[in-house]
């Protein structure tokens, strides 16, 4: 048995595209990258309980309390902004499609138009207002209201990567179940999968069932190795290291917020939805430059009991690799001085890449370095 959906219940909101042309349709909201991503996620119940876009009530339920006005746990608001002119055309009751480069994609029950508190969203949610975090950045870019209320998905927005990526709650839960794995760890990531990326999931891997890989693929910022090359370096990574019945690969299709603690919660509760019993989390998990503490995305976690989050996080210190154990370790398993271990930082490693320079195997998989070194040749910095 996977666990319990958040809330009880698999939300499904998927209907067919004719019966939109049943509703009585009076306007239409354009969609960004994030909103469109997440109207899917909540269409297709990974983002269960909600079965909208938060109303206001919700919304500041969330970012003051980290719950849902039901007292459920919730970490980050998923809200779909529109500017002030649409705002004021909206009627609230009115059933209003929702649609990105002209393509309709589902629409929405328009229960509640608010104005949005940006401020008080960042400086709880991303604990600054800085415009330097990127995940603020894009808060402050999007539109200053906010539409809520419950939508219906008639069509599946278009995809970057093969369509067998792209698996719904519903479908994970049933492979994992057909695998016959009871204690199932979920691992969020949006980097390369390096050594330390490993020695977790493999750690873990000891001790549960299976490991549901599952890169984020939606919006991430520009220095972020994209998802098509990191898809690949997966591949040559699980082909050669991992056995073939222990790793379960499909893509999260959500965008990134960098928003550490908070995201972390959010990343837990969804893989929970997608049938994940155990969570990683590591260092600095969903961080971005210096805003979070390196263990304060394990700390959050206090906030909640187990049976309220209904799926168990496990936590792992700063791995690397160290010369004198020759073994992956960390400050827990490892006494030898700072000189004897390697690491490096994601910027230092990026960099490396674009110059056609191969991290040390002590970092990375020569395969996945080979593989990420001719992906970010062709890319723009
Ligand atoms: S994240 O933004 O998706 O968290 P990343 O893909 O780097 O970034 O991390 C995926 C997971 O691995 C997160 O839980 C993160 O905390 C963990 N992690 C990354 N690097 C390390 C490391 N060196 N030691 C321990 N945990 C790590």
């Amino acid at each position: 048995m996977t666990s319990q959906p958040h809330g009880g219940v698999l939300v499904n909101r998927i209907v067919e595209v004719e019966d939109l042309s049943k509703q009585n349709i009076s306007n239409n909201i354009e969609l960004d990258d994030i909103a469109i991503s997440d109207l899917e996620l909540i269409a297709n119940g990974a983002y269960s309980p909600l079965k909208g876009f938060l109303k206001k009530g919700d919304y500041e339920s969330v970012v003051h309390d980290m719950r849902l006005s039901n007292g459920l746990p919730w970490s980050i608001p998923i809200t779909l902004p529109v500017d002030e002119g649409k705002a004021n055309e909206l009627q609230e009751g009115s059933l209003v499609s929702l649609s990105k480069d002209g393509e309709v994609y589902g629409w929405i029950e328009v229960e509640e138009i608010y104005e949005s508190q940006k401020e008080t969203e960042a400086s709880y949610v991303y604990q600054t207002t800085e415009l330097e975090h990127p995940g603020v950045k894009k808060l402050f870019e999007r539109p200053d209201y906010y539409v809520g209320g419950p939508i219906h998905l008639v069509k599946r927005p278009n995809r970057k990567h093969s369509e067998v990526y792209y698996l719904d709650p519903s479908e994970t839960r049933k492979e994992f179940e057909e695998l016959g794995w009871k204690k199932i760890v979920g691992f969020q990531t949006r980097n390369p999968v390096h050594r330390a990326h490993e020695h977790i999931q493999k750690t873990a891997l000891e001790t549960v069932d299976g490991l549901f890989l599952n890169p984020l693929v939606g919006e991430t910022k520009s220095d972020d190795v994209p998802s098509d090359v990191r898809l690949k370096s997966y591949h040559v990574l699980l082909d050669n290291y991992y056995p073939k019945n222990r790793v379960f690969l499909a893509v999260f299709n959500a965008a990134m917020r960098y928003a550490g603690p908070r995201e972390a919660i959010f990343h837990a509760i969804v893989r929970k939805n997608f049938g994940c019993t155990h969570f990683i989390v590591g260092r600095d998990h969903a961080g971005v430059g210096d805003y979070y503490g390196t263990y304060d995305a394990q700390k959050i976690f206090s906030n909640f009991t187990e049976d309220e989050l209904g799926i168990t996080p496990l936590f792992f210190e700063h791995s690397f690799y160290c010369h004198t154990c020759k073994a992956m370790v960390s400050s827990k398993t490892c006494p030898h001085d700072k000189s004897q271990h390697v690491i490096l930082s994601g910027t230092k490693v990026r960099e490396m890449l674009r110059n056609g320079e191969k991290p040390p195997e002590t970092f990375s998989r020569p395969e996945v370095a080979g593989i990420l070194i001719e992906g970010l040749q062709k890319v723009t910095p």
